[in-house]
């Protein structure tokens, strides 16, 4: 009983410059007749992610790039959201890692953050990853899907899979960290684990075919 609009087939711009995230978007929108392009082959810039939500700031980026070329346009943002910090590092979560991408540097300061709370105990840990696409016509109109998992953050960090926060993140009813588990079971076709893998069923649902 969903009003959202549907994607037709044709061009559409991946308003990203991460050659990994076009990958994976060509991969899954290539069997509904979908030709992806990147925003970089496109000419366009990155806009500034000067929102304060995850929808915020995939709605800028799309709407933008869309704009721009006058073909829809997918944009994607997430991080990291802990609950004893009302929600921090969130749409941060990149930039707590400073402009050397330092995530082990990033993690060690989301663990004096918890620690100056007083968030020991794992219940006190929670934490969630969320992602959120926005995919945007020329004619304005924009529909937003978001993708979350709820888990824990552990101390020490484990694992050397993945990247960003995963080395901390244990997703709830599991014992590894998401850099412990590999990409086919973090992303799992069948039973998405990860913000990502939910956010882009949740567009398939919503959008395609
Ligand atoms: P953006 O969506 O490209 O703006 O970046 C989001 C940031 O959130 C990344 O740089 C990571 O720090 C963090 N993040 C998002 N998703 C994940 C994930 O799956 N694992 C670990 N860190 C993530």
């Amino acid at each position: 009983m969903s009003s959202r609009r549907r994607l037709a087939a044709g061009r559409l711009v991946i308003a990203s410059h991460n050659a990994g995230k076009l990958r994976e978007f060509a991969e899954l929108l290539t069997p509904y007749g979908i030709d992806v392009v990147g925003a970089g082959e496109l000419g366009l810039n990155e806009p500034e992610e000067t929102e304060a939500t995850f929808e915020g700031n995939a709605r800028l980026k799309a709407t933008r790039a869309s704009r721009a070329t006058g073909l829809p346009a997918l944009a994607d943002d997430s991080g990291l959201a802990v609950d004893a910090l009302a929600g921090a590092p969130g749409v941060h979560s990149a930039r707590w890692a400073g402009p050397d991408k330092d995530f082990a540097a990033a993690m060690r300061k989301l663990e004096d953050a918890l620690q100056s709370t007083g968030a020991t105990e794992p219940h006190q840990r929670g934490a969630r990853f969320v992602a959120v696409l926005a995919l945007a016509w020329p004619d304005g109109h924009v529909e937003t899907v978001r993708g979350e998992v709820a888990g824990t953050l552990v101390w020490p960090p484990r694992g050397d899979a993945g990247f960003g926060y995963d080395p901390m993140f244990r997703p709830q009813g599991h014992e590894r960290t998401f850099a412990e588990m590999t990409g086919a079971e973090k992303h799992g076709r069948d039973a998405p684990l990860s913000h990502r893998a939910r956010a882009i069923a949740a567009l398939k649902e919503a959008c395609l075919g």
